[in-house]
């Protein structure tokens, strides 16, 4: 069997061709805060850019020292938070060792009307509602659901295993498939045979960090394999989750790294800027 492939870009090509006609209505600003140097940060910025090129929606990569100090990180957050002409913003993770511990009050720090990357608890806590209450979801989970959506995988009434409890991907997605009907298995580090559990997978969603973690002899026939791992080999190349090569002859479906995933979490962080600011035009 030979799987079918789970290519990101038609799927993100789609959402963003339907999301034209109001970013060109509304008008919305996106703006990225990168802290100093993250090579792979510096990668991802220069997708989303060119995403929101690619449509038309203003945008601004602020670039701040590396040794910037909390306050005056915060301090731009606060002017971010307050200027009217800025849609939404991010800051960009991780951040310079010196800040990494504040990430939790960087995060609480942006305006939940702003916080496209929908890590903060107020849409977190709106997303555990219901489908409804999606208002900003985190990009990447959001994304997944958008892939399985264009490739017509229904989750409903699935086992689906999510590996990895990351709260930008393992939890959230695993709440919006929860809000979709499947029955939901996070699986972790500490996680007793994980193969026990992976085997009983209708779709293995990896979200850890660890190179080719996932092989074919821990998943049954038929498998649907999204691979949200995004890892740096030693030779330079990029590698997922997943053991791409040896589960493609037993998945029914699995998605590339690089070209799954990823061009749906820019997409999808393009699709908030839009909502939020529909949502800001309402109050
Ligand atoms: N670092 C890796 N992925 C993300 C993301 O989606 N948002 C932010 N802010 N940082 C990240």
């Amino acid at each position: 069997m030979s799987a079918l492939l789970l290519a990101g870009k038609p799927a993100a090509d789609a959402l963003l061709e339907r999301l034209k006609p109001d970013i060109k209505k509304l008008d919305p600003k996106l703006v990225v805060v990168q802290v100093g140097e993250d090579p792979a940060s510096s990668s991802y910025i220069k997708q989303k850019m060119k995403s929101c090129e690619a449509v038309g929606m203003r945008h601004e990569h602020l670039h701040l020292d590396a040794a910037i100090s909390k306050e005056k990180l915060f301090e731009e957050i606060d002017q971010l938070n307050n200027d009217s002409d800025v849609t939404g913003f991010i800051v960009q993770l991780p951040l310079p060792s010196h800040l990494q511990e504040f990430v939790p009050d960087v995060i609480k720090a942006i305006d939940p009307k702003k916080d496209v990357d929908g890590f903060g608890a107020y849409n977190l806590g709106k997303m555990f509602l219901s489908t409804e209450f999606e208002h900003l979801p985190p990009a990447t989970p959001s994304g997944i659901i958008e892939l399985l959506n264009f490739y017509k995988i229904d989750p409903a009434g699935k086992h689906v295993v999510v590996v990895g409890r990351s709260n930008i991907v393992g939890k959230p997605i695993a709440v919006m498939l929860l809000n979709r009907d499947a029955t939901v298995t996070i699986t972790h580090s500490k996680t007793k045979d994980l193969v026990s559990l992976t085997k009983q997978a209708d779709i293995l969603i990896a979200a850890v960090g660890k190179p080719h973690l996932i092989t074919a002899d821990m998943v049954k026939p038929g498998v649907v394999i999204i691979d949200v791992g995004m890892n740096r080999t030693e030779d330079g190349k990029l590698v997922g989750d997943c053991d791409f090569d040896s589960l493609e002859k037993i998945a029914s479906a699995i998605t590339p790294v690089p070209g799954g995933v990823g061009p749906l979490t820019v997409a999808s962080l393009m699709r908030n800027c839009v909502t939020a600011k529909k949502r800001q035009m309402e109050v």
